[in-house]
């Protein structure tokens, strides 16, 4: 897959060095800083490249949306024309100090990003796991025994786009259902921030949801 990254920073630029790990072909875009952009590109080997959103999101099969809220109306004006595309935004709803959601209840951020992409296909995933996880989680991608990841989308290539990705990462994903759930998993992403980040036990939280005899296994 060739994989449109918008926003480097820990969500985007950790997911898309382990997208091109994973053998997919990556292009970073969306930093303040060029040079930032390169190294990642470094890092995530000869299949990974660095351009403007735009040219990211030209090249791209699946778009990994992965700013600040404030920053999607910016991102996606210089994305450019996203129909026919497939986007995949880990995107929380929050405020200035990232501490409150600002969309909820009757509405969610993927789904307000799915109105402002009316063209794309859209899923939301990766919202409500810690970007502390991911290393670890990809180094043991082999074992039997996975971290979750909750997904939810309307579209079933958006879907498989998301499981894809989720995949790639070393995730086994929870398709919790259309877009309309990410009422429910945004709130449930500052659960896992609150945990990771508001306990003295550090960052690295996953979880695992299933029936019984699998979560005890
Ligand atoms: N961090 C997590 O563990 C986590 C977990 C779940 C969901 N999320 C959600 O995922 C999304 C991305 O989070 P993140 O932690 O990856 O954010 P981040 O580290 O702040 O990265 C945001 C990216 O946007 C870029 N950007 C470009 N112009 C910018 C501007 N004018 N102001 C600010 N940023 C600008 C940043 O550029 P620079 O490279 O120049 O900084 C950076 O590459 C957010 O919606 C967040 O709520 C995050």
């Amino acid at each position: 897959m060739k994989i449109g990254i918008l926003g480097c920073g820990l969500m985007g630029g950790k997911l898309g060095v382990l997208f091109a790990q994973a053998g997919h072909d990556v292009i970073f875009s969306y930093s303040r800083r060029r040079t930032k952009l390169d190294g990642l590109v470094r890092r995530a080997g000869p299949t990974a490249s660095a351009g403007t959103p735009a040219q990211a999101v030209a090249a791209a099969d699946i778009i990994l949306l992965a700013v600040h809220w404030s920053r999607v109306d910016d991102v996606l004006a210089q994305a450019g024309d996203m129909t026919g595309k497939t986007v995949v935004t880990c995107c929380v709803p929050l405020d200035a100090s990232d501490s409150e959601l600002v969309v909820g209840h009757t509405d969610s951020g993927a789904e307000q990003i799915a109105r402002r992409l009316p063209g794309a296909r859209v899923a939301a995933a990766f919202q409500t796991t810690p970007s502390e996880v991911f290393a670890e989680v990809f180094a043991v991608r082999d074992r039997p025994v996975k971290a979750n990841c909750l997904l939810c989308a309307d579209d079933a290539e958006a879907r498989r786009a998301a499981e894809t990705l989720i995949s790639a990462i070393g995730f086994a994903p929870v398709d919790a259902g259309p877009l309309r759930m990410a009422r429910y998993t945004e709130p449930f992403a500052l659960l896992t921030a609150q945990l990771a980040y508001g306990t003295a036990d550090g960052p690295d939280w996953a979880y695992r949801l299933g029936k019984l005899r699998y979560v005890i296994e």
